[in-house]
């Protein structure tokens, strides 16, 4: 049994063996429709309980039908309508129940400490669908999707993020470290990554690149990503930090410093952060970015349960 937690935790040749087999899987079931299982049904009679702090579309369907694809099914859950989420039960007695009734845990929640101990008294497998300080699904499907657009690895790529420093750019930050791909960020000054995740990149002898001019950063990339300026739950003054990326916004203009081939995506939802002119444009591969993340979470799932090959 191993944990989903945070990429930083998962050996780089463990990251590319759920890659390889979620390009193994996607092939095989090409003319499959959406609720027909994998052949193998590796995941047969198994439950994922899925529980949700946050609001989510596409997490919660790519879970749905990735374990539906390799033979099992999800129980949704929002932590309020729980004794947990009312203050009712501990985590430690939640998390025995969670164990004898399903077979793994996807949580999306508000705090990174609720993981660790979720963790401590799971007897299943837990995944982070999206914490305060990380998305590590959201990543590992799209470090897939670039590799599949591209069809090189991505540590022969330019990668820039034009954004907030919020959770998908830490994971992307630690990706960038186990994959070794160059990472510039573009954003104000005020916004740089923090203290934190700008150390861990330093013990590991690498560096990521950051700008505080967009143009600079996307320049010569051959993927730019971004992401909302407000994130789920922001405690920030939305207005004033809109205005403090106004000089941020992934529009045509910008994006013609970069690769002329380069691509664009973006985990979605998505706000002023970006502009229509390249959101709705060839270079935008956002839909098949969201479709992938059902690839690369069936293998995550399959890592989890120990049935990856
Ligand atoms: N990208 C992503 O995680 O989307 P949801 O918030 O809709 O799950
Ligand atoms: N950074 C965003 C990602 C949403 C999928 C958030 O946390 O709201």
């Amino acid at each position: 049994m191993k944990h989903f937690v945070n990429l930083k935790d998962i050996p780089v040749r463990d990251l590319r063996k759920i890659l390889h087999d979620a390009k193994k899987r996607k092939k095989k079931r090409s003319k499959l429709n959406t609720l027909i299982p994998d052949k193998d049904v590796p995941l047969k009679g198994k439950l994922l309980i899925q529980m949700f702090e946050k609001s989510s579309l596409r997490t919660r369907l790519s879970f749905h039908l990735a374990i539906k694809q390799l033979g099992g099914g999800t129980l949704t859950l929002r932590s309020n309508e729980l004794h947990l989420g009312e203050g009712g039960e501990t985590i430690e007695d939640t998390a025995k129940i969670l164990s004898v009734f399903g077979d793994g845990f996807m949580l999306r929640t508000d705090s990174d400490e609720k993981i660790i101990n979720f963790k401590k008294y799971l007897s299943i497998p837990i995944i982070n669908g999206l914490s305060p300080s990380s998305h590590p699904t959201q990543v590992l499907s799209d470090i897939f999707t670039v590799e599949e657009l591209k069809k090189k690895p991505i540590s022969k790529l330019n990668i820039t993020w034009i954004g907030d420093s919020n959770n998908v750019l830490n994971s992307l930050i630690v990706a960038s470290v186990k994959f070794s791909f160059q990472l510039n960020i573009g954003c104000p000054k005020k916004y740089k990554p923090k203290k934190f995740i700008l150390e861990w990149v330093k013990s590991k002898n690498k560096k990521v690149n950051i700008f505080y001019d967009a143009k600079k950063a996307v320049k010569n990339a051959d993927v730019i990503f971004s992401d909302k300026v407000i994130s789920l739950n922001d405690q920030v003054n939305k207005k004033n930090k809109i205005k403090e990326f106004k000089n941020f916004k992934v529009d045509s203009n910008l994006i013609s410093f970069a690769k002329k081939n380069c691509i664009f995506l973006h985990c979605l939802p998505r706000g002023s952060e970006i502009d229509d002119s390249v959101f709705k444009s060839v270079k935008s591969k956002v839909w098949l970015q969201a479709l992938n993340r059902i690839h690369v979470q069936k293998s995550i799932l399959l890592y989890c349960f120990g049935k990856l090959r």
